[in-house]
């Protein structure tokens, strides 16, 4: 198979080059496609950050990030290449005339050849607004096509996410922008589009009239400990929920557009999110804190930030009329483990009395990729019983040209294709959703309940899908292939 190569010289640079972002996903990333011999012989690596340092510095440090963060094994000669093309420039974020001097540099290191220039913003949000300026006041020297990729968060609610928006949109045109959720760039989040374009019977089944509930669970068993300056602002909801898990219930639940094209998935998975219903009854949403969560230096004693939600909520559409939706996500949980799952409804006809367990079709995301189907079938013999059967398959990459998630969704930059971006119209209409959430939360008073660490997370949370005599489903995770 022919492996998607970039063939016109560029210049990537990362902003906040000195950060975890950049050291831990960006430069293992940036090796990953070297390694599969995607770049041209003509390209620049540019670290950007307020730091001094030099080229062999930041060198050094690209290497060290490379080979401890990298899931691949590192070819010590392909690192070696790949370090020729790195540079650092040390620089403001906040100062125009850093940006002059990065473009001169630039211009000096490539000759003032034509070449398409990317700019990965790994930055905490609040430099978001002065690198956009700064960046488009030396778009005369670094030529028009210059990309802006930004990642997670966009705002921190709607009113800051329409401002962001209208801030980028004055300086770059749409299809420079590049808005980042690495969730979008998983294998199995993407696989969920392709099995529904590949698989009719698939595709049909994905209809609220035949399905009972679909129920989303993303646990977490790492503390946010390191991160909690941000995470004490934010909490579960936003820093979950808002992106990576409505983003997922898109792709699901979205009619597929005909043509499988950026402006075709934007406007169908705008038309799901912006349909999202939260009823706020009592039990609807569960907030949960873990035990240890006020032991972590910088919280205080009188935290409600909660580490824990389960959310049930609605599509107002005619095909999933009715059908309630359960999101469910937490920290310091006892494993890592993402999964979907659709519980589809029993036949009108069937037996109440039978224990008959419902079909259903369960999408593993990670740590493990699978698809499973859950089907009954009559215990040999004469007896009158059924028993469950599961065909589970992988849906892990294979082959050549794996990547991890930044390497996919960053070849689609260079390919500048959005199919698997996010827009502003779609980020609006997530934070219009989750701010009216957590505005009932708040005006309510809701309880957070605390649970242990470690765990499956508070117990209060199957009240959620009792409301509709439903329980979760706990997938079990097999250690042995993750
Ligand atoms: C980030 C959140 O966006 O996603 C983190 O800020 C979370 O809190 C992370 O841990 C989860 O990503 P993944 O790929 O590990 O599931």
């Amino acid at each position: 198979m022919q492996l998607y190569k970039i063939e016109k010289p560029f210049v990537f640079t990362v902003f906040g080059a000195s950060g975890d972002l950049a050291k831990i996903k960006i430069f293992p990333t940036l090796y990953s496609l070297a390694a599969q011999k995607r770049f041209p012989a003509d390209f620049k690596i540019y670290g950007y950050a307020r730091t001094k340092k030099t080229d062999d510095q930041f060198r050094q440090e690209f290497k060290k990030s490379v080979l401890e963060k990298s899931e691949d094994e590192v070819d010590p000669k392909i690192l070696n290449e790949l370090l020729k093309h790195v540079h650092y420039f040390t620089g403001k974020y906040d100062q125009v005339e850093s940006y002059e001097g990065f473009a001169k540099d630039i211009l000096k290191k490539t000759g003032g050849k034509k070449c398409t220039n990317i700019t990965y913003l790994a930055v905490p949000p609040k430099a978001f607004a002065d690198i956009i300026q700064n960046l488009s006041s030396v778009k005369k020297h670094l030529g028009k096509d210059l990309r802006v990729v930004i990642e997670k968060p966009f705002g921190h609610d709607e009113a800051s996410a329409k401002q962001l928006y209208h801030h980028v949109s004055s300086y770059f045109e749409d299809d420079k922008v590049f808005l980042l959720d690495h969730y979008l760039g998983k294998e199995a989040v993407q696989s969920l589009l392709t099995l529904r374009y590949a698989n009719s019977i698939l595709n049909t089944l994905l209809d609220g009239e035949l399905i009972d509930n679909i129920q989303i669970t993303a646990s977490e068993d790492l503390s946010v400990a390191g991160r909690i300056s941000y995470f004490d602002q934010v909490g579960i909801i936003k820093d979950m929920i808002q992106s990576h898990l409505l983003q997922l219930l898109s792709l699901l639940t979205m009619n597929l557009p005909v043509v499988q094209k950026a402006s075709g998935i934007h406007r169908e998975k705008i038309s799901v999110l912006s349909a999202l219903k939260y009823r706020g009854y009592e039990n609807g949403l569960i907030l949960g804190q873990h035990e240890s969560y006020k032991d972590i230096d910088g919280v205080k004693k009188s935290s409600k930030t909660p580490t824990f939600a389960a959310l049930r909520l609605f599509i107002d559409k005619q095909k999933w009329f009715g059908v309630p939706i359960y999101i469910r996500t937490g920290k310091m949980l006892n494993k890592k483990h993402t999964y979907v799952v659709v519980e589809f409804k029993k036949l009108p006809f069937q037996q109440k009395n039978k224990e008959i367990v419902t079909n259903k079709l369960i999408i593993e995301l990670q740590p493990n990729e699978k698809i499973h189907l859950k089907l009954n079938t009559k215990v040999g013999g004469a007896q009158d019983e059924f028993h469950t059967l599961t065909t589970s398959e992988s849906i892990a990459c294979f082959g050549d040209d794996c990547l991890p998630e930044h390497g996919r969704l960053l070849l689609d930059v260079f390919k500048g294709d959005h199919s698997n971006f996010l827009t502003f119209e779609e980020i609006i209409a997530t934070w219009t959703f989750t701010d009216k959430v957590l505005k009932t939360a708040e005006k309510r008073n809701f309880s957070i309940h605390q649970y242990k660490d470690y765990s499956e997370g508070p117990i209060e949370q199957k009240r959620l899908t009792e409301l509709d005599g439903n329980c979760w489903e706990s997938l079990q995770l097999d250690e042995n292939e993750s």
